[in-house]
């Protein structure tokens, strides 16, 4: 884990509501894995004073990016930042997703802003070429789907759900993901799922029917970031377990949900 500061190479609105921003900071794009999140500080001042966290939407050599979306204070004041700013950044933290040995076959699913930790671990995904990875992307609207064209762009074939039809079929990812696997009985893949916990506890059930892996990305409110004030504790089969630490990747057959 590294403290260090970060300058922003870019940092612009993708549709309302949600931005992308560039990070130039070599130590820990080097370090960061799919899945592992940073901590950001919000502020010039002592407010908002914890950190704030967000996954790595994409890594290169040099830095990531993050997308986020613009929810209270902290998320203000980042996206008001403007290339050449400087930002106090700790990271890479928590363990990230882990792709079991020799499987090939995966499907990436995706709640609203969840897809935003997704898209690193898709670019992986599509470097494996033996098998096959779809992604299905949910949203409550077309106003809030995010990363489409970024899944095409890499080949990765996409199913879209929205909560009103505006895109995509008219249902839950979790329903697409159902019907799915009832359709392509022999596929058996790994799934990898991050969005709202209602989306990622129906993903779990539906796996572990199947008797198909299913690892989840859990999302807490986090204060120190590093396991030390057992803020972001949940429950698992194995006692409790923190989200900063332990996760937030988690086997979602060990989650008590
Ligand atoms: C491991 C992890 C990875 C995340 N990755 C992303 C990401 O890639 N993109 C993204 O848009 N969001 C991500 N989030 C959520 C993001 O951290 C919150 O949206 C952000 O902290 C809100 O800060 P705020 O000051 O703008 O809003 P606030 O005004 O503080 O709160 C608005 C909402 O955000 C929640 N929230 C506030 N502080 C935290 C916190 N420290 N941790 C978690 N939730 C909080 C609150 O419960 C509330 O619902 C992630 C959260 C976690 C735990
Ligand atoms: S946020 Fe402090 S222990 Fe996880």
């Amino acid at each position: 884990m590294i403290q260090g500061t970060g300058k922003v190479i870019s940092n612009r609105k993708i549709k309302p509501g949600y931005c992308l921003m560039a990070v130039k900071c070599q130590p820990i794009a080097k370090k960061a894995k799919p899945g592992q999140f940073l901590t950001i500080r919000c502020g010039d001042t002592d407010t908002p004073l914890l950190r704030r966290p967000f996954g790595f939407h994409r890594i290169n050599a040099s830095g990531f990016e993050i997308l986020y979306e613009i929810k209270g204070k902290g998320t203000r004041f980042l996206s008001g930042l403007k290339p050449g700013g400087m930002i106090d950044l700790l990271g890479p933290l928590g363990n990230g997703f882990t792709v079991p040995k020799g499987r090939k076959n995966f499907i990436i699913l995706a709640g609203g802003i969840g897809v935003a930790p997704l898209a690193s671990l898709a670019d992986a995904l599509a470097k494996i070429k033996s098998g096959k990875t779809y992604a299905i992307l949910g949203a409550r609207s077309r106003k809030n789907l995010l990363c489409v064209e970024h899944f095409g762009n890499i080949g990765i074939e996409t199913i879209v759900a929205t909560d009103d039809g505006s895109c995509g079929e008219k249902c839950f990812a979790t329903d697409i993901l159902n019907s799915f696997l009832s359709v392509k009985k022999d596929f058996r893949p790994v799934i990898f799922a991050c969005g709202p916990r209602g989306m990622l506890k129906a993903a779990g059930r539906i796996a572990e029917k199947r008797g198909l892996e299913c690892y989840v990305s859990l999302e807490e409110n986090i204060a120190c970031g590093v396991g030390a004030c057992l803020g972001c504790a949940i429950k698992t089969g194995s006692g409790y377990k923190l989200v900063c630490k332990d996760g937030p990747v988690f086997n979602a057959k060990e989650v008590i949900w």
